[in-house]
């Protein structure tokens, strides 16, 4: 059976990707996500803050840097080189333990200091840059057009400074995000992944402390990404990889006929093990032999394509009484 797909650009075994956690972020794990049958690996992201966390740093150690600002350009480029040494170490060393394609993550909250970085992922051997952005917009005064440009700008910025397939993760609070979509794709992008999970903080009512444990996707959170996978793949040229929520073969099956290229799952991997990737893979594969598929384009997109089943994936409210 044919699993191979193309995603942005990069050729892949199967359509299955480890994404991006604290599991691709050491070589061991990322040689048994290989093993196991994945098509491909996003490592886990540097932040923004870090590199220049390490700034930060160099400038609080010396008055200097306040008196001669000239000297400021300087640390820059050091610190942001002794900050990320590691991540340019574990491309390097992924690189040469596994055959399948390893992709990069910068978490951007929208500076331009790391757009150099994304140079050096290149070089350490990337096979593809995914940008993690997460534009949180606190200020009152900042209007949608001006976030979604910060948007526009990095994706922009790091296409004209690589050669390698730039691919976006994007989290879905946005006003219009077939327009978002659409803008990322013209600026360059190669990939879209829909969506990110981010932090969710909750409230501990004993010690009246903010707490995190809920870092896991369940099942049911699946949903959300379906329907914009499902919209947004017969709308754009631009490879959608389906995101949060996907535990299960037929999680995978699902977004497939949505239309996603590929799918990225961690969560089922925290809670089964690293060997859950070798089920999803068995389990697409007896679900294609069953339905006589003998390829992943033998039914890609085949729900949602028509223009009835693309009205229910944009349909908000629910119409027939029994259900409510
Ligand atoms: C422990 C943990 C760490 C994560 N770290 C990152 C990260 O560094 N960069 C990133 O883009 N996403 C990160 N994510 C988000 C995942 O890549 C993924 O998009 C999200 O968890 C939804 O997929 P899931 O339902 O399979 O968990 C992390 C998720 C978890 C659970």
């Amino acid at each position: 059976m044919d699993l191979s797909t193309k995603y942005a650009g990069l050729q892949l075994r199967n359509p299955l990707i480890v994404s991006s956690s604290k599991i691709t972020g050491s070589v061991a794990n990322i040689k048994k996500c290989a093993d196991m049958g994945s098509g491909a690996i996003v490592l886990k992201s540097v932040f923004e803050e870090q590199i220049l966390d390490a700034i930060q740093e160099q400038f609080s150690k010396d008055d200097m840097y306040f008196w001669f600002p000239e000297a400021e350009e300087h640390v820059k480029s050091l610190s942001t080189g002794q900050g990320v040494q590691p991540y340019l170490n574990l491309i390097k060393e992924s690189k040469s333990a596994v055959d399948i394609p390893v992709i990069a993550s910068v978490n951007c909250i929208g500076g331009d200091l790391w757009v150099d970085f994304a140079g050096r992922i290149e070089e350490a051997g990337a096979d593809a840059i995914e940008l993690n952005i997460a534009v949180v917009p606190y200020d009152e005064n900042m209007d949608g057009n001006t976030v979604e440009d910060v948007y526009r700008r990095i994706v922009k910025s790091v296409v004209d400074t690589v050669g390698i397939p730039v691919i976006v993760k994007l989290g879905f609070y946005f006003s219009n995000i077939v327009k978002m979509s659409k803008t990322i794709q013209d600026a360059g992008a190669g990939g879209l992944v829909v969506f990110n999970r981010f932090y969710r903080p909750d409230i501990d009512t004993g010690s009246l402390e903010i707490v995190n444990h809920n870092y896991l996707s369940s099942p049911g959170e699946l949903t959300i990404p379906l329907r914009w996978v499902g919209l947004l793949s017969g709308r754009l040229d631009i490879d959608i990889s389906a995101s949060t929520g996907i535990h299960s073969p037929d999680d995978v099956v699902k977004q497939l006929l949505a239309g996603a290229v590929t799918t990225q799952f961690c969560s089922t991997l925290y809670k089964n093990g690293i060997e859950q990737i070798a089920k999803m893979k068995d389990g697409l594969e007896s679900w294609m032999d069953g339905k006589g598929f003998d390829k992943i384009d033998d039914f890609r997109g085949k729900v949602g394509s028509d223009t009835l089943q693309k009205a229910a994936f944009e349909r908000i409210q629910y119409l027939e009484r029994t259900l409510l």
